[in-house]
């Protein structure tokens, strides 16, 4: 498929969960920069999707696309929130949230609990959809904090 394909085909598949009121509740915290949450979970969704079909992956993709969205679903302001320890901790607070607003599958489970490994060195990803997000959510962290220091966002 296609660079432009792919960008249609995913918003295809995301665009009902990407309007879900729960889920639009991240456009309300900053990830980085002035990149907020739900961009944040947009872009590591996308390119959770494009890595699964440029790179024949075999994914689920419903399941690929929910744990991307929901994986930094902690709620809360992590500049102004907390001991310091965000990284560590918020996996485990966005899971307990997604569990709590949304049913979930065990691998969606996974994709939130280990998004962060090897920093969460015990909560390690155990299913293809769990590494893609692991590291798609490193590719777009980099790629935001790049553009924030450069004044770019
Ligand atoms: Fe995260
Ligand atoms: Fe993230």
């Amino acid at each position: 498929m296609k660079k432009r394909d792919l960008r249609a085909a995913f918003y295809e598949a995301a665009d009902e969960f990407l309007k879900d009121h729960k889920v639009i509740q991240m456009k309300n915290f900053i990830q980085h920069g002035n990149v907020t949450t739900y961009d944040h979970v947009r872009h590591v969704a996308e390119c959770s999707y494009r890595m699964n079909h440029r790179f024949h992956l075999h994914a689920n993709d419903f399941e690929l696309i929910r744990g991307a969205i929901l994986h930094d679903y902690f709620l809360y302001d992590w500049h102004t929130f907390g001991d310091g320890l965000h990284g560590y901790h918020h996996p485990a607070r966005a899971l307990k949230n997604a569990e709590r607003d949304f049913g979930l599958s065990m691998r969606e489970k996974n994709i939130i609990s280990s998004h962060m490994w090897p920093l969460t060195l015990r909560s390690c990803p155990k299913c293809r959809e769990a590494w893609i997000v692991c590291l798609a959510d490193k590719i777009c962290s980099t790629y935001e904090t790049i553009r924030m220091r450069k004044g770019m966002a």
